[in-house]
């Protein structure tokens, strides 16, 4: 629709036509059936007038129900303005891909942008018309449950990939094949205190702006339609009614015109967080911070009326909001095709393909990080005796806390991926124990205590599920132990304080190295546990995270050499809780442990813990040699307009093909304000034939080289600067130069 008749259809609206675009209701409010609709709608305090006009719907999917619910909402609509399908279509619709954190870990943005792709595809078949993803926020406390859905403790990462998503969910709004964008949870929400879901966040403007910022900006500059508001408060004023956060910075600085939507009741805790006395003073603040879509509250659908009416906001204020949000109905071409390219014939055709499944594939070998494999026992033999043991060695739910849209029965379990490369009779399987010994956790998602209790294997089991195992054990020349966190221990309210694997899994594991046979362990989760003790007890480790639906077969392809590992760490693994945060990128403090002038306990340590983590960011593992040489920079000086070439051979001194993560960083070794030790300015990751070599080239330009500084003025400042490259952020070839 051309923008001068958007133009006439905005003022051809009543106020309460107005107000109703500013709503966002979830399924039930939808259902044709009235009695399944006053229950919530009593829950909610929202009059029917007002259901019928909100503009928007979350977490409604699938080409039937989405297409019903558009053809009655608008059979009913006096200007037949179509209704929003928004939901969480993080990380999979149907063919569901490793989390988040594992997309990451692949360092492989451009393949991450073919699966956004893949995704974008399968949910607007099945009339999903905006997604609320990526998440971009900066994770770097793993107790946090949310980093199963983050991609890393480093800005410059998190960005790369917060560009590649939004741009591979968006397809340029192509009505085939694209979902609108919600970047969230906008801002600092991975900075909770404690790592505790909810908590207070505090940080320096200076620290926002230097690293949690960046990835929601190269969302907007890769034209994100939308954004959401975080849970928490950015200096003492929650997002959600934070003008200086979503006007000053989002809208004025960064020129944002799209639609800025709460999450979840977000509105409603303005008060719990006590800045506002009531909803009226909530809706006014939200309003006036130009938030834009009030997700399943009733506050801006029984407060902004009033609000206007006794003159107490502008109705210009929600004429602006219902311009962002006709702006995006018109930019999804909604207004000419309410439908899109959803029917149930391009879902037959689209969803869960033998094409969508090999690029899943592809991504879950690429997603895990090969921590450590002693007398390189991987990759295994196909004739070799194994053994399988562990609660996920059969286990179906690998698709992780937000893939709402997929299905556990789609999933090709690791027995199911390694059985389709050995002999029958040269693979055992035994569950040996469960993932967990208290499944209270699951009561939160509806289990009545005795269904939680009841996935506790009894005494009797656990004696012959072990026994069974060490008879198996005995006979194998590998046993495969498959163990990890359960994925409802992961994601939104999933904080937790002990990050170790848990009693029953870590007693089966002693029992089971005490057969000394070659040990791979396996870990499923959404973060970085804490394997200080397995890593003394076992020959190999792979980080698989919470893999979906093809992730039998992406790990098969790993342990049997199909696929050469090419995983690299972007959360690093802390040594212990105790440490956390630990980050690569952290300040030298004026006592930095090994180079201080000051001597024994009085610098930066600890008693009882090294400082360093288990395993640091960027680090991991392959099948091949690969060996790092000859760092050159082709000058030592640099004028501001100047660039710096660099080079570095990178060898691979085996015959297996490999693909490596070639990192570069860059320290600032004094500025007006104190810098890292090291930040990652660039990355590639390479493809090296067996026994070959190749020079790997990068450039550093001023603005690798620009901060905030002390007047928080975002530029570079003269000095010297270490340059450091490798296969992680921690072994690596060094070189400098000076910025003059
Ligand atoms: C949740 C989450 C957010 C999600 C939203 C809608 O509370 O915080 O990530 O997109 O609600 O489901």
């Amino acid at each position: 629709m051309e923008e001068s008749k958007l133009r006439n259809l905005l003022e051809s609206l009543t106020l309460k036509e107005k107000i109703g675009q500013l709503i966002q209701l979830s399924g039930e409010f939808y259902s044709d059936e009235e009695e399944i609709v006053t229950g919530p709608q009593e829950k909610l305090g929202i009059s029917s007038e007002m259901i019928e006009l909100s503009g928007s719907v979350l977490n409604v999917a699938g080409a039937k129900k989405t297409k019903e619910v558009q053809k009655n909402y608008l059979s009913k609509s006096r200007h037949k303005i179509p209704l929003l399908f928004m939901g969480d279509v993080v990380y999979g619709y149907k063919t569901v891909f490793p989390v988040p954190i594992g997309l990451g870990s692949t360092w492989n943005p451009d393949l991450v942008k073919n699966a956004y792709e893949v995704i974008a595809e399968e949910a607007s078949a099945g009339g999903v018309d905006v997604t609320f993803a990526p998440m971009v926020d900066l994770v770097r406390d793993p107790r946090w449950g949310r980093v199963v859905e983050g991609i890393s403790e480093d800005t410059y990462l998190t960005s790369t990939f917060s560009e590649a998503m939004v741009t591979g969910f968006q397809n340029d709004l192509n009505p085939m094949n694209s979902l609108a964008s919600c970047v969230k949870h906008f801002v600092g929400y991975g900075a909770v205190e404690g790592g505790r879901d909810y908590n207070t966040v505090d940080m320096s403007e200076r620290h926002l702006r230097q690293y949690h910022l960046p990835p929601y900006q190269a969302a907007v500059n890769a034209d994100a339609k939308m954004v959401m508001t975080a849970f928490n408060t950015y200096d003492g004023v929650p997002i959600s009614g934070n003008d200086f956060i979503l006007k000053d910075i989002l809208r004025d600085e960064w020129g944002f015109d799209g639609v800025i939507i709460s999450d979840y009741a977000a509105i409603k805790e303005l008060i719990d967080h006590g800045v506002a006395a009531d909803n009226k003073e909530a809706a006014k603040k939200a309003i006036e911070a130009s938030l834009d879509i009030d997700m399943k509250t009733n506050i801006y659908a029984t407060q902004l009326e009033p609000l206007v009416e006794n003159g107490e906001i502008s109705e210009r204020l929600i004429d602006e909001s219902v311009w962002r949000i006709l702006k995006l109905k018109n930019d999804l071409g909604l207004f000419e095709n309410p439908y899109r390219s959803l029917s149930e014939e391009a879902e037959e055709e689209k969803l869960l393909t033998e094409d969508n499944r090999s690029l899943a594939r592809e991504v879950v070998s690429e997603s895990a990080i090969l921590l450590q494999n002693n007398k390189n026992v991987l990759p295994l033999k196909e004739d070799e005796n194994i053994l399988l043991t562990g609660p996920y060695g059969d286990e179906k739910a690998l698709i992780g806390f937000w893939a709402i849209y997929g299905e556990n029965a789609d999933v090709v379990t690791l027995k199911e991926g390694i059985e389709k490369v050995v002999e029958p009779d040269h693979f055992q399987f035994v569950k040996g124990t469960t993932i967990s010994e208290d499944y209270a956790f699951l009561q939160d998602f509806g289990a009545s205590k005795g269904k939680a209790q009841s996935f506790v294997m009894s005494d009797e089991e656990k004696e012959s599920e072990l026994k069974e195992a060490i008879r198996r054990g005995k006979e194998a020349d590998t046993i495969i132990l498959a163990l990890g966190e359960h994925t409802l221990q992961s994601g939104e309210g999933g904080s937790r304080t002990n990050l170790e694997l848990p009693k029953n899994q870590k007693d089966f594991l002693n029992e089971m190295v005490k057969l000394g046979k070659k040990t791979v362990l396996i870990i499923f989760s959404g973060r970085p546990l804490i394997l200080t003790d397995e890593v003394e007890q076992v020959d190999a480790i792979l980080q698989v995270w919470f893999p979906g639906t093809e992730g039998g077969n992406g790990i098969a392809d790993l342990l049997f050499g199909k696929a050469n590992p090419s995983g690299r760490v972007t959360m690093s693994f802390p040594y212990n809780v105790g440490q956390i945060p630990v980050y690569y990128n952290h300040y030298k403090t004026g006592r930095p442990l090994g180079t201080s002038t000051h001597t024994g306990r009085f610098v930066s340590k600890y008693l009882d813990s090294p400082n360093d983590p288990l395993y640091p960011f960027g680090y991991g593992l392959s099948y091949s040699d690969i060996v790092y040489e000859d760092l050159t920079l082709d000058k030592n000086k640099m004028q501001e307009d100047e660039e710096i070439n660099v080079s570095v051979t990178v060898k691979n001194n085996s015959e297996l093909k490999a693909k490596e993560v070639v990192q570069l960083y860059i320290q600032d070794i004094a500025g007006s304000v104190v810098r890292p030790v090291k930040e990652l300015k660039a990355f590639k990751k390479v493809e090296l034939a067996g026994n070959s070599s190749k020079k790997v080239h990068f450039k550093i330009t001023l603005d690798d080289l620009k901060f905030y500084t002390k007047e928080m003025a975002y530029e570079a400042e003269a000095g010297n600067f270490n340059v450091f490259v490798g296969p992680n952020s921690k072994d690596v070839l060094q070189d400098g130069f000076e910025l003059i």
